[in-house]
């Protein structure tokens, strides 16, 4: 059996190595950090390999699709627990956390669902009818969520079902009702790199916090998605550091939430590829795991065969080549931003 399995690897020393690496969950534990990635139902049923291997990487699931209304919410009456409870079946069974994604968001809405035609309300009560059953229905079981979704548009506040700052605070109070025990959160994207633009995001997001803590809302935590782009703006580390710190100066935790690699402006050559996002996730992480009040991290995907980018008229490449953006390759082996996660969470 031994030898078996040595042939099959190859060289002794390759098997030993291979049995010896501790996978990104260990490596999270042994410095208390928690790891997560996000997986959807269809993912774990279209690729098995997939389970063993999220195991070994992650100690919390986010579900990708299942908590999302237009999952959630067929129509107005009813809601659809079944697909998020086969995930969290599955992470029960690994021992594994799960993560709540997401109870308000402009996007992944159900076509009876359209804020903007709602008068005010009807809108309130839907959401809160929406927020009270759904973290109601998983009370004790979500160890964050994301209240609140990608709330900051281009100018302050985006328009939608979170574009009125008591609405988004009565949300929070809501979910603090409905499940007491959950950290909750408020997520957003491009609050990462270096560049004006993503300066007055992180100066929105800052003024909206202090807004809400002081209006009384329960937030818990800032959600940094950090999908990050290369060469779509610099890394600052400066930039980076102090916007951490304004942010744990306010008492929150910070998580970073949907951690991945937009590769749609980077050359098609896979080593040169592959180096830069792993680059650039390892300038990132440097700075976030170095931020006391950093207290997860979660990335948006394990393996290449789980890219969301494909689907993404922003996020795909023009070339038409598949994206690269997770730590594994499509045949589950580890790439240099598997590596680069892997260093991180050592130094
Ligand atoms: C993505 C999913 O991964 C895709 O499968 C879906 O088609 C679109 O949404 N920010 C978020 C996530 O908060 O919910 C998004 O997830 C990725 C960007």
């Amino acid at each position: 059996m031994r030898l078996a399995r040595r042939a099959l690897l190859g060289t002794p020393l390759a098997a030993t190595a291979l049995a010896q690496e501790p996978g990104l969950r260990a490596l999270a534990e042994a410095r208390g950090l928690v790891i997560g990635n996000m997986v959807t139902r269809g993912q774990l049923r279209d690729h098995p390999a997939l389970q063993p291997l999220l195991r070994r990487d992650a100690a919390l699931i986010t579900p990708g699709l299942e908590l999302k209304w237009d999952t959630l919410r067929p129509d107005p009456e009813s809601f659809n627990f079944a697909p998020a409870e086969e995930v969290a079946a599955f992470t029960l069974a690994g021992g594994m956390d799960l993560r709540g994604h997401t109870l308000v968001w402009h996007e992944a809405l159900p076509r009876w669902f359209d804020p903007a035609a709602m008068p005010a309300p009807q809108l309130r009560a839907t959401l809160e009818r929406h927020i009270r059953t759904v973290a109601g229905h998983f009370q004790g079981r979500i160890a964050s969520w994301d209240v609140v979704n990608e709330p900051i548009g281009e100018n302050g506040l985006r328009d939608g079902p979170h574009s009125d700052p008591d609405l988004i605070r009565q949300a929070f109070l809501w979910a603090r009702e409905a499940d007491p025990g959950a950290r909750l959160v408020i997520n957003d994207y491009d609050l990462e790199l270096g560049d004006r633009r993503q300066d007055g995001r992180r100066t929105a997001m800052l003024r909206l916090l202090e807004r809400l803590l002081r209006a009384g809302a329960p937030v818990g935590a800032l959600g940094i998605q950090a999908h990050l782009a290369p060469r779509s703006a610099p890394f600052d580390a400066a930039r980076l550091a102090r916007f951490l710190r304004d942010v744990a100066g306010m008492g929150l935790a910070i998580e970073v939430t949907e951690l991945d690699i937009v590769d749609r402006l980077l050359p098609a050559d896979i080593a040169a590829r592959d180096a830069e996002g792993a680059a650039m996730a390892a300038d990132f992480l440097r700075v976030a795991l170095d931020q006391p009040a950093v207290r997860m991290l979660v990335l948006w995907g394990l393996s290449d065969v789980q890219a969301w980018q494909q689907d993404s008229a922003f996020a795909r490449r023009r070339d038409g080549l598949p994206s690269r953006s997770h730590p594994l390759d499509r045949e589950m082996a580890k790439k240099p931003l598997w590596h680069a996660i892997a260093g991180a969470l050592r130094a």
